[in-house]
């Protein structure tokens, strides 16, 4: 069964595994986990802030940081289809009682006028806007590379109105590493998150970044939410080997490149409305309105594939670590006969 339903599947490899037997451990609660404390070091210095705090799960990252940045009944721009608001099982409603505030975009990148004109509506009547969260990669777009430049702009916008800017990054090194390498992501947002356990190959564990005082409040919040472990050490150094050989990741663009191109060319089903690659590890077929794409998860599952459904109509194909570059003709071929089939 070849898994294509998410980046989520990977496993860890035996070097990934073994690195848990020889870490040095500590009370993670008393700050005294010494491989924890690197990881959160090491990770804040490559991406410019002044601290990081390791949580379970990149949602974890993702709700600590709107409870620190707004306060209940205050709002959070973000893109319509972002993972925040959209997959996070209610969580920010439940945690910071806030609401999200539906921005137009084009990949991930916010339309900054629009942006404003929200900004600046919500005197009177709408509820004060607090903070922006984008998403990079963009999940809903295909895995699209929200541009640095980008991020720069939305970040002045953000800075002028005094609100806070959030960073979902699950997969900000597919960002950072096929092209777009400025990692200063410190200097222009107040927070960030990324995962270790998606393509990066880890079995559990993100990362929340900020400042000083931000991470001090973030720990607080972990402990509530019970996520303060102990000798979280056998966990981070298996975070850290994955971080360590993170241009695996090119490898999975590649992958992805590769069946893009074959589909492109072979795959002809007036079903299929398009086939959506945005140059990292993922690839779309957008169904037609009127079709079921539940159909063709079934043919592609009967012919030894797991695809996912994002929304209501795009089948998402993920490439990682897990699918072998050997794997990836017997797949081009099994995707163009069950669309056949379909
Ligand atoms: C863009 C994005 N953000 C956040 C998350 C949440 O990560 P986790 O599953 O570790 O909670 C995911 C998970 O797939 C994601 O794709």
């Amino acid at each position: 069964m070849f898994d294509l339903r998410s980046d989520t599947v990977t496993k860890p490899s035996k070097e990934i595994l073994e690195s848990a037997l020889d870490a040095e451990l500590g009370d993670d609660e008393y700050i005294e986990d010494p491989t924890v404390n690197s990881l959160e070091d090491e990770c804040a210095n490559l991406l410019g802030f002044e601290k990081g705090l390791f949580v379970s799960s990149g949602l974890m990252g993702n709700q600590i940081s709107l409870l620190i940045h707004n306060d209940p009944g205050t709002e959070v721009i973000t893109p319509h289809d972002s993972h925040i608001k959209n997959y996070e099982h209610g969580a920010a409603a439940f945690l910071s009682r806030v609401q999200f505030r539906d921005a137009e975009h084009v990949d991930g990148e916010l339309d900054l006028d629009y942006v404003e004109k929200l900004i600046l509506k919500s005197k009177v009547h709408k509820p004060v806007i607090k903070t922006v969260s984008i998403e990079n990669t963009h999940l809903a777009s295909g895995g699209s590379i929200v541009t640095f430049e980008s991020i720069k702009s939305l970040s002045n916008l953000v800075r002028q109105h005094e609100l806070m800017l959030h960073v979902d990054g699950a997969r900000i090194w597919h960002a950072i590493l096929d092209g777009n390498n400025n990692m200063n992501y410190g200097s222009y947002c107040d927070s960030l998150t990324f995962c270790f356990s998606k393509a990066l190959g880890a079995p559990i564990g993100s990362i929340l970044l900020g400042s000083e005082q931000f991470i001090k409040e973030a720990r607080e919040f972990r402990k509530k939410l019970g996520g303060g472990m102990r000798q979280v050490g056998v966990i981070a150094s298996m975070a850290r080997i994955a971080l360590q050989n993170r241009e695996i990741i090119l490898e999975d663009h590649a992958k992805a490149k590769k069946v893009y191109e074959f589909l492109n060319s072979s795959l002809n089903n007036e079903k299929i409305e398009r086939i959506v690659y945005k140059g990292t590890n993922m690839i779309f077929l957008n169904i037609k309105n009127e079709e079921d794409p539940n159909k063709l998860l079934d043919i592609l599952y009967n012919e030894s594939i797991k695809a996912g459904l994002i929304g209501e109509k795009s089948i998402r194909l993920v490439f990682h670590k897990d699918i072998l570059n050997t794997d990836i003709e017997e797949i081009c071929n099994k995707l163009v006969h069950s669309s056949s089939k379909f």
